[in-house]
């Protein structure tokens, strides 16, 4: 039998009624665009995270998207990104002819280094590109260093954009994600901390003026009303019926964090002394959406993964290829020429199953199968 390496099985018994009913409601009323569940949700994330507009959409993507065009992204301008992140957090620059210069990332938290960021700049003058802004990605969970972050961005008048599609729910002294930088974006992607049933996301922010742009954005750039428009948008909505799940699965989500930190706090007991496993900077919390470790330099990463899974202990390898490296990304500026860090970490790291209805029985067959698979490897 194979341990699931997210379950989202134990989560719906959960809230599966309050699911039905809701649902059910959106089919007597109709309302399956911008329904009343949306500005309903929108009120409760914004009032979970503390920031003062929250504007959903339907996906972590298109949020990204809607962030850019609130900014006023230019084409040709540039932003400084980490190469080591999820494939649009590097993407939606290209798409709005925008052009992404690769930062070098931190080893421990594997977030962007603030220090490196004038290495990014340089590689960007080289190359003849204005950087307007930065995007930092809360990777596996942990956020980026955002306090220094904004303050490069400020010293340099930059915009700064928290990519928390990782990270929703997760804190840096006591601020909570939606809060650090001028925008963040989230997705709602279903194996996120906080998921729906489809694809789906949300924007952050305080400003007025960007979530005005933002909302007219969702909506094909719409005016006083859908017929008038004011400026180029999208389609980027999310469904009324996801912002039913999205709320049942709210109610749980505080207690689901503190059970997915139990999980990481397990996994450290038992294998911190054999592999290097996450640590987090002080004052963060995580909502752990990867319990990712790095194993020792020279172990057969692929030998160790074949062999869990075939003890059935599935894992995966976030990210494999860094950005800077795949073909259609690999003429943008990268700082310093290389990121070595980056590649490293491409090279070393593995991602255990991680959710919060993972019980210690359970963990203890995937830590056995681990050590198993180690010292067969090594
Ligand atoms: C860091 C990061 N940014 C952006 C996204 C995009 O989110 P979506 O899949 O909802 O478009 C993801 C999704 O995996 C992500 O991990």
């Amino acid at each position: 039998m194979s341990i699931p390496f997210i379950d989202l099985k134990s989560q719906q018994a959960r809230i599966r009624d309050k699911i039905d009913t809701g649902l059910a409601a959106v089919l007597d009323h109709g309302a399956y665009i911008m329904g009343p569940e949306i500005t309903a949700l929108e009120e409760r994330l914004a009032t979970w995270s503390g920031a003062k507009h929250n504007i959903t959409c339907s996906s972590g993507t298109d949020a990204l998207i809607l962030a850019l065009q609130g900014l006023g992204l230019k084409p040709r301008q540039g932003v400084i990104v980490p190469s080591f992140t999820y494939t649009a957090t590097a993407e939606v620059m290209p798409v709005m002819g925008a052009i992404p210069v690769f930062a070098e990332v931190d080893p421990v938290t594997f977030n962007i280094d603030p220090t490196q960021l004038d290495a990014a700049c340089a590689a960007a003058r080289d190359a003849d590109v204005k950087i307007v802004g930065i995007i930092g990605v809360g990777l596996f969970g942990q956020p980026a260093n955002y306090q220094a972050l904004m303050q490069y961005a400020e010293a340099n008048h930059l915009w700064l954009i928290d990519d928390a599609a990782q990270s929703f729910g997760a804190s840096m002294n006591r601020h909570k994600v939606g809060t650090m930088a001028h925008v963040t974006c989230t997705s709602f992607f279903p194996a996120k901390p906080l998921g729906c049933y489809g694809d789906g996301g949300a924007v952050f922010t305080d400003d007025d003026g960007i979530a005005e742009i933002i909302r007219s954005c969702r909506v094909h750039g719409m005016g006083m009303n859908k017929y008038q428009n004011v400026r180029i948008g999208m389609t980027g909505r999310l469904d009324t019926m996801q912002a039913v799940v999205l709320d049942a699965k709210l109610d749980i989500f505080a207690e689901e964090l503190v059970l997915r930190q139990q999980v990481a706090d397990r996994y450290q007991d038992k294998i911190g002394n054999i592999v290097e496993t996450p640590s987090l900077a002080m004052g963060a919390s995580s909502s752990w959406a990867q319990y990712t470790i790095k194993l020792l330099d020279g172990v057969d990463r692929d030998a160790v993964s074949g062999k869990m899974q075939a003890a059935g202990v599935p894992t995966a390898i976030y990210y494999p290829v860094p950005m800077h490296c795949q073909p259609p990304y690999s003429h943008f500026p990268v700082a310093g020429g290389t990121l070595q860090t980056t590649n490293n970490l491409s090279k070393c790291v593995m991602s255990l199953p991680m959710h919060p209805y993972l019980d210690a029985d359970t963990q203890n067959i995937i830590v056995s199968a681990l050590k198993d698979a180690l010292q067969s490897a090594g």
